[in-house]
């Protein structure tokens, strides 16, 4: 028996940081009301010059180290990511050059905050199918280049960074128990970039209009995103079998402190079980959760056998689990 199991991760974020200080200065708002209505303190910024690649490359190089695979070992390599350096050529095959993995297939998905869960589900199947060994999947973004920074409700909430894991095909048990994965376009409004696309190509007046910028209803899509993460945990939980209070840590998509509570309340977790750091990144889209995943076994909270769980939500809506066996 054969499972696709993590065995390396990394994580990059820009050197510049924007703190809550910052924004009061920018735009109307505090540091006392950003605290308290999501979490954040501070978030990390790309400069100009700075594209997504150069983080999904950074946290690549750290993965790929721990997980002790070179580059041409690779036979995959799928980024989740809404802020690509450009329309084409995408990231994965910008990553795949600058690693050197000749043997990868490389390419992109857009699946919003749910990116990275999407990746590893596909990497996932290709793994379990036999088709590949060795995946390389990364979650990353740079949303401060699609965020305005005159509007109150998205500038304190996006932030940039990027997150990586190797899935390797292994002997035993442990590794990814399954995945889940959900979407409704109904709600795509909710949170949108209007212009830049076919839809609305770039001209004078949708740069006027600011129309390149993230649109999003937050109240609404707040509601939506407990029920929805709520759901994609739980039918993890009852796919395998399992009790909420069997999960040994909980790793959700960082977007606001107040969903992650709701969550871990709704799964009975205490809050030791629940893993967070979104008051140092602010919500990175499709690399909230792997910079997380990073993070948590860096600090050496990933123990063997341990069940993680994997939650997360974006725009689209897209919503989804992934349950580890680590
Ligand atoms: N500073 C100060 N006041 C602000 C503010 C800010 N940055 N942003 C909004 N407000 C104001 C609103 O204008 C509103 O004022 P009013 O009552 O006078 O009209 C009030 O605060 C409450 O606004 P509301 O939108 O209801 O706040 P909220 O509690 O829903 O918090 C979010 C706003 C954006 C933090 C919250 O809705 C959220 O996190 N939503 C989910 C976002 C998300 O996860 N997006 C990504 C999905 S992956």
């Amino acid at each position: 028996m054969y499972k696709a199991r993590i065995i390396g991760t990394g994580s990059s974020a820009p050197s510049k940081v924007l703190t809550n200080k910052d924004l009061e200065n920018m735009v109307d708002t505090s540091d006392e009301w950003i605290v308290t209505r999501t979490g954040i303190k501070q978030r990390h910024i790309a400069e100009n010059g700075e594209p997504t690649s150069k983080f999904a490359y950074q946290a690549s190089v750290k993965a790929l180290e721990m997980a002790g695979v070179s580059p041409d070992q690779l036979d995959m390599i799928i980024v989740g990511s809404v802020t690509p350096d450009m329309a084409t050529p995408s990231v994965g095959c910008i990553v795949q050059h600058q690693l050197k993995a000749t043997q990868a297939a490389a390419f992109d998905i857009s699946a919003g905050c749910t990116g990275f869960i999407y990746a590893l589900s596909i990497a996932n199947s290709y793994i379990k199918s036999g088709m590949c060994q060795k995946i390389l999947v990364i979650g990353a973004e740079t949303l401060s280049k699609i965020t305005d920074y005159q509007d109150r409700t998205t500038c304190i909430i996006f932030a940039d960074g990027a997150g990586a894991a190797v899935l390797s095909k292994e002997e035993g048990d442990r590794g990814i128990l399954s995945t889940h994965l959900y979407s409704d376009g109904a709600y795509g409004k909710l949170l949108y970039m209007p212009g830049g696309g076919s839809a609305l190509p770039a001209t004078y007046k949708t740069i006027d209009d600011r129309e390149h910028y993230l649109k999003m209803d937050g109240n609404k899509v707040f509601k939506i995103a407990i029920k929805s993460l709520e759901e994609a945990a739980l039918t993890a939980l009852s796919h395998n079998n399992i009790t909420e209070g069997t999960v040994d840590l909980l790793i959700p998509h960082q977007a606001n402190s107040r969903i992650i509570d709701a969550i871990a309340k709704r799964l009975k977790l205490p809050p030791e079980k629940v893993f967070s750091n979104i008051d140092t990144y602010g919500n990175t889209s499709a690399a909230s959760v792997p910079i997380a995943l990073d993070e948590a076994n860096r600090q050496k909270k990933l123990k063997e056998n341990h069940l993680i769980l994997l939650d997360a939500f974006g725009a689209g809506f897209t919503w989804g689990s992934a349950l580890l066996r680590w």
